[in-house]
């Protein structure tokens, strides 16, 4: 018996585990942001509710099983209790569920006609965004999708190397992104809200810091957003410190991988920074977006994120490092 209790205790302990990882409501399928999100977590809550009854069920008959004398042991059950048991109850509350799951995911999939179109291509490790057709300029960002409160968004899911898979549970299912290729995924948030995403599919070794985050905005809020973003920057007024950056940034290397519009920074293998302080974090959520980790990112970008493309500028005098950090917290 107590070895049993250990097998029952264990099961408990599992159970557990997501209960504790759905505290967090920022990147919890279970508190679900929006129509697609809410679809899938009652899917999960039924499955949840109805797996813990069959659950109880079969231990409660393996523990009358455990305990039973020998001479109830002699009992032999009949051919009913086999069939109903072992191959009716399955047939009919798996079909019942699979019926169930498509009437729910069906019209996930069947999106509306016109939804506005984000670009998310997935790169080792971080999301390139783009808003495609946006005002004049094209507006490109990085591991941050702005998006109105109230429209479906179609997200056209690619990648630039390998597979990865590009995650929201707060607002939607998983979507594979898939090189040469391109997935749709609608998105749909009915409050204003910050969600997190994740790469939710093993890309090498740097799969967990590829996060991002959505923020879900009126639409006012997201115009201006969108027309700010679509502005070149100018030269830095303020501080001195950022002009010299400036020149520091095309003079060392930078602008070999990243493209600032404005400036003759036109590299396209690395994130575009453009208006880099606006976003929240930095290396795809790994740090938070401020000047001091600009600096620790420019000279320790291996330590940080260790196998990421950018190489560490630990060559450069600590004077330089703090002029980039300067312009680039100057790029709003
Ligand atoms: Cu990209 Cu995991």
């Amino acid at each position: 018996m107590p070895f049993f209790f250990q097998y029952v205790l264990k099961a408990l302990l599992l159970l557990v585990v997501p209960l504790l990882a759905a505290c967090d409501p920022v990147q919890s399928a279970l508190h679900p942001g929006g129509p697609s999100a809410q679809a899938i977590a009652s899917v999960w809550w039924v499955m949840f509710w109805g797996s813990l009854v069959i659950l109880t069920l079969v231990m409660a008959l393996a523990l009358i099983a455990l305990r039973a004398t020998p001479a109830e042991k002699q009992y032999r059950p009949g051919r009913w209790f086999i069939l109903g048991g072992g191959v009716l109850f399955p047939v009919v509350t798996l079909t019942v569920l699979l019926i169930y799951s498509f009437e729910i995911d069906y019209p996930l999939f069947r999106g509306e006609s016109e939804p506005m179109n984000i670009e998310v291509t997935g790169h080792q490790w971080w999301w390139e965004v783009r808003y495609p057709g946006a005002g004049d300029a094209e507006v490109v960002t990085a591991n941050e999708i702005h998006i109105p409160v109230g429209r479906t968004v179609r997200i056209n899911v690619r990648s630039a190397d390998v597979i990865h898979s590009f995650w929201v549970p707060r607002l939607g299912g998983k979507q594979d992104a898939i090189p040469g290729h391109e997935n749709p995924l609608d998105l749909h948030a009915d409050q204003p809200g910050t969600f997190r995403g994740q790469c939710a599919e093993f890309c090498g070794a740097q799969h967990a810091h590829m996060a991002f985050w959505v923020i879900a905005e009126p639409v006012e809020r997201f115009d201006a957003w969108l027309a700010r973003q679509s502005q070149p920057v100018s030269a830095p007024a303020g501080e001195a410190a950022a002009s010299r950056g400036r020149e520091h940034f095309l003079q060392v290397g930078c602008a070999e991988c990243h493209r600032i519009r404005g400036t003759a920074a036109k590299g396209d293998t690395g994130p575009d920074l453009t208006h880099v302080a606006s976003r929240r974090t930095l290396a795809a959520g790994t740090l938070p977006m401020t000047r001091e980790n600009l600096a620790r990112w420019i000279s320790a970008s291996q330590r940080i994120k260790p196998g990421n493309r950018m190489e560490d500028f630990s060559h450069l005098d600590d004077a330089v490092v703090r002029d980039l950090a300067a312009y680039l917290h100057s790029l709003e």
